[in-house]
């Protein structure tokens, strides 16, 4: 898998080649300009291993399966969650995502049985339910953007399936909240951002704005389930109740239920959003696959709402939501810090650097995938999908640091567009650029619009 390199190529032995960049600067620019754009491209020029700066920080991506398995899994005790995830424990503190070590393992088989598939069964129903409800507001040959539409429609069912709380008052304030802190983001993981985190700057007030809101939502829930526990079946309710049976048998605190639940809220809407907007995005630019996905569903549900039954019957809609995570993995990079010096590829990967991996550049990987940019949801069924590399597909990542709400998102997209599609068609309008943009997830960068058609 090893690639020609280029002349611009970083001239050390010891160093994988990369990109040059500037002095003091490295690929700041160029990385923060376009990350996507970046990476594909610093990935094809050079190779399974690529080394770059980011200012100070000495930067190694890693595009080879293999050499992922082996951070993610194989490997795992030597890394810890990247330099940014770790900042982003100014809003989530310890929850599961940027939670480390032995504490990480706790929590992680604390937290576990609550995703498993018979607890979560429940809510299928609500996720059917609420992509139903957003149809009442919409009308033949209107136009919606759909990023939005998305958006609100997984706010609606994370806050009902965690908080058990419709929550119509408070949705755009919390949508504004996860706006801000979303948007913020880059601005966060900038190199050196952390010396101006003290500074009244715009940007931080907000920032803290935003996450005080937050704040004040949850622990007021918190504070009315202990006072008056009910028999609510949100998953608040099952944080407050889990016990670490393997180990001490103890729960959590206020604080660790907070942390867990806005983890998991955060981690919840985000992703599963744009996963499918970027879904609708394939399907509506896709007649044939429109085609092929509307019979599935008219055949299985003939006209009703889908149940957790019909999920293995809805085997092409699988294979399209699949297909459009390949294409647009929402969580588009995992990246690790380097706790002892690792040697990958016959380099030395020195402690204290930065180990990236990006799903939307080996997802895309022509070595791969043939035909790798194009949106085929068949290929899931050929006999080379079942050949691919484990790590050759990683939306949800690997190893003990994989994503715990996986089911549910599997469940929620499947249903969601099962849901919609069953009712709806959607047309791109005309002319507009979309234009993928990495954030915390891959968002499109000015919204989408859809022309919505009754089917
Ligand atoms: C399409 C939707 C989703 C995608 C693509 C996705 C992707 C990911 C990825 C790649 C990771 C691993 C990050 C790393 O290793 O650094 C992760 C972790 C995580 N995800 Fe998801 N996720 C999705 C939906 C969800 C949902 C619905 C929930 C919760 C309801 C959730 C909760 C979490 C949590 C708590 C972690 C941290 C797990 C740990 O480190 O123990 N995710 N997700």
């Amino acid at each position: 898998m090893q690639i020609a390199h280029s002349k611009t190529r970083v001239k050390d032995p010891f160093l994988p080649p990369g990109p040059k960049g500037l002095p003091l600067l490295g690929s700041l620019i160029d990385y923060f300009s376009d990350m996507l754009g970046f990476l594909t491209r610093v990935s094809s020029e050079y190779g399974d291993i690529v080394y770059y700066k980011l200012g100070s920080r000495k930067m190694y991506l890693l595009n080879n399966p293999e050499h992922i398995k082996d951070v993610l899994v194989t490997h795992n005790r030597n890394f810890e969650k990247s330099r940014a995830l770790k900042r982003t424990k100014i809003v989530l503190g310890e929850g599961l995502l940027t939670n480390e070590g032995d504490s990480h393992l706790k929590q992680r088989r604390t937290i576990q049985p609550i995703f498993h598939h018979q607890r979560i069964r429940s809510y299928g129903d609500v996720m059917a339910d609420y992509a139903s409800r957003i149809g009442e507001d919409w009308k033949n040959g209107s136009v919606v953007n759909i990023h939005k539409e998305m958006m609100k429609l997984t706010l609606s069912i994370v806050s009902k399936t965690i908080f058990d709380s419709e929550m119509e008052s408070e949705s755009d304030e919390i949508g504004e909240c996860l706006t801000d802190l979303v948007t913020l983001f880059p601005q966060m993981i900038f190199p050196y951002s952390e010396y101006l985190d003290g500074l009244p700057l715009p940007a931080n007030q907000r920032f803290h704005k935003a996450k005080s809101k937050l704040d004040k939502i949850i622990y007021t829930m918190i504070e009315e389930r202990r006072s008056n526990p009910g028999n609510r079946n949100d998953l608040l309710t099952m944080l407050l109740e889990a016990q670490d049976e393997e180990g001490d048998g103890e729960g959590m605190t206020d604080l660790q239920v907070r942390d867990e639940a806005l983890t998991l809220f955060l981690a919840g809407q985000e992703s599963t959003a744009n996963s499918l907007v970027w879904t609708w995005y394939l399907i509506s630019t896709h007649p044939q696959i429109e085609k092929k996905i509307h019979e599935e569903i008219d055949s299985v549900l003939s006209g009703r709402q889908p149940t957790l039954d019909d999920l293995g019957k809805l085997s092409y809609t699988q294979n399209v939501f699949k297909e459009a995570l390949r294409l647009y993995p929402p969580a588009w990079a995992v990246a690790r810090l380097v706790k002892e010096d690792y040697e990958v590829g016959g380099y030395i990967i020195p402690a204290g650097a930065d180990i990236f991996m990006s799903q939307y550049v080996v997802h895309r990987d022509p070595r791969l995938y043939k035909e790798a940019d194009r949106f085929i949801p068949e290929r899931w069924d050929f006999e080379e999908a079942k050949n691919l590399p484990r790590f050759a597909y990683f939306p949800f990542g690997g190893g003990t640091r994989r994503c715990i709400g996986e089911p549910f998102a599997w469940m929620e997209g499947v249903i969601l567009i099962a849901t919609i599609a069953s009712k709806w068609k959607m047309r791109l309008v005309p002319h507009q650029k979309i234009v993928p943009e990495a954030l915390i997830t891959i968002r499109p960068k000015n919204g989408m619009n859809m022309i919505l058609e009754k089917r």
